[in-house]
């Protein structure tokens, strides 16, 4: 057992903004998170690390009423990759990755070489290692995106919770991230926008909208022609992709080549 929510509700500004949703990700798989924008996957994801307080029901992790875990404890156990995650803008990159040590660590006590080594491979993971001391304010928006996730690796946690961890990278550290996040072997849940990427990596998926959990079960359950023209209002259709993989094709109503 692992994070699950049951009938999780929470509003903000009178308005009900996650729906009553009920749901779990396997042990050590990957749960996929769509929905359109504002559809509440960003809130559900902040109730799900405890960052907001849910309304009504529950989030467990191990059976166990998140509510009731310390601090510290969660913080050991569960890495969070916001959106839009901003750093102190003096720090360097190792500083940031660093950041990620502070659950491990007993109050005062110094930095050791296992500290050391956590953030060394967190860097390597992703590609970084060179930039171990270059000022984080120069760093692309893609970088910075992925040293919010090395953070996240160095704190070396059997719950990773990411949203839209593949915002501002270009193609090749999408593919490398995601394909990173598989490999890691660690429970995780992460909002994706694009749908081929989710049906690519994903073992599962759920699908959000207005708040609510419409569908979840595998890539090719879920990713549907009806259920995508549903809930994104986007025609479809799917076809057996190269490498053997479903591929979703966006109809659009223009010709290759033409413009208006
Ligand atoms: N603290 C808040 N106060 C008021 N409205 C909020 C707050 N947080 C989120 N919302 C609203 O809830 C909806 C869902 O937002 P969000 O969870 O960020 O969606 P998503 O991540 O799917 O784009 C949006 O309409 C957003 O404006
Ligand atoms: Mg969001």
């Amino acid at each position: 057992m692992t994070l699950a929510t049951h009938d999780v509700r929470w509003g903000a500004g009178g308005k009900l903004i996650v729906d009553g949703v009920s749901l779990n990700v396997e042990p050590n798989r990957v749960l996929g998170l769509i929905g359109p924008n504002g559809s509440g996957k960003s809130s559900l994801l902040r109730l799900l690390c405890r960052l907001r307080k849910v309304a009504s029901g529950v989030v467990t992790l191990d059976g166990q009423d998140i509510a009731g875990v310390g601090r510290r404890d969660l913080a050991r156990r569960l890495a969070f990759v916001e959106q839009q995650a901003t750093t102190e803008i003096a720090l360097t990159v190792c500083d940031v990755v660093r950041l990620g040590r502070t659950p491990h660590r007993a109050a005062f006590a110094s930095w050791s070489a296992e500290d050391e080594r956590a953030v060394d491979a967190a860097l390597e993971r992703v590609g970084l290692s060179e930039r171990h001391d270059q000022p984080w304010h120069t760093l692309s928006g893609g970088e910075r995106q992925r040293v919010h996730i090395a953070r996240a690796l160095a704190q070396a946690p059997r719950e990773l919770i990411l949203d839209e961890p593949t915002n501002h990278l270009d193609i090749q550290h999408q593919l490398s991230i995601l394909g990173l996040v598989r490999r890691l072997g660690v429970t995780c849940i992460v909002a994706l926008h694009d749908l081929n990427l989710a049906s690519l990596f994903c073992d599962r998926i759920g699908v959000l909208s207005a708040g609510r959990l419409v569908a979840a079960g595998l890539p090719e359950e879920v990713l549907t022609p009806a259920l995508i023209s549903e809930v994104f209002g986007v025609e479809v259709t799917i076809r057996l992709g190269a490498n053997g993989h479903r591929h979703i094709d966006y109809l659009v109503d223009h010709e290759p080549g033409e413009r208006p």
